[in-house]
């Protein structure tokens, strides 16, 4: 028997695995259409309920307004550390190195002891605070906006540094280089 491929009013067709795989390749060519856009890569942190410190990866970063000072970044409901930055009143954001691969690899991994791996120490309101980065903001949260299967966060800037140097960009799925470098 040939299942039907022909969609339904609803988009869907008479065949679900037919509709699976067309979900999950739309998907994939979604996720690399956004990849063509390069990034800088940063890692944020904050507390957990517990008080011990939690950190992942993350590109989705970008600056929103300077008076008042915002940024966003927005966070995958799935991530094991979502309930410390959509609860928590205050995280940090790490704008990495161009030699800073091993730890934004070593923070896009889920759960593990990531911090016995870096250099850290407390910063404002005992965030944690990744030592030798581009810049850091620390940052209070101050609103979650849904997103789909991710949260945006809005936090306000206050306090914020620059080390400078070059950065990690992530682009298409790897890192990169500056071009002209
Ligand atoms: C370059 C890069 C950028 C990422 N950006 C994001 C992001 O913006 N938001 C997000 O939720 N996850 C992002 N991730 C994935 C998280 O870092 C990853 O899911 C991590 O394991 C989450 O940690 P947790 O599950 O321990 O909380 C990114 C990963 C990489 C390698």
């Amino acid at each position: 028997m040939t299942a039907s491929t022909q969609p339904t009013p609803s988009g869907e067709t008479a065949n679900p695995a037919a509709d699976a795989q067309a979900k999950a390749e739309r998907a994939r060519a979604l996720r690399d259409t956004l990849g063509q856009f390069a990034t800088g890569v940063t890692v944020v942190t904050a507390l957990n309920a517990q008080g011990e410190p939690v950190g992942m990866t993350v590109n989705s970063f970008n600056s929103v307004s300077l008076d008042p000072a915002l940024i966003l970044w927005s966070i995958d409901r799935g991530c094991m550390s979502y309930p410390a930055y959509t609860e928590g009143e205050y995280f940090a954001v790490h704008v990495l190195k161009g030699d800073q691969q091993n730890v934004s690899n070593l923070f896009a991994g889920r759960g593990a002891d990531k911090f016995g791996q870096v250099k850290w120490h407390k910063g404002a309101n005992g965030v944690p605070q990744l030592d030798d980065c581009a810049a850091t903001f620390q940052c209070r949260r101050v609103q979650n906006i849904e997103g789909g299967d991710h949260t945006i966060l809005l936090g306000e800037v206050v306090e914020f540094s620059a080390a400078g140097g070059e950065p990690l960009v992530f682009h298409c799925g790897q890192y990169r280089a500056l071009a002209g470098q």
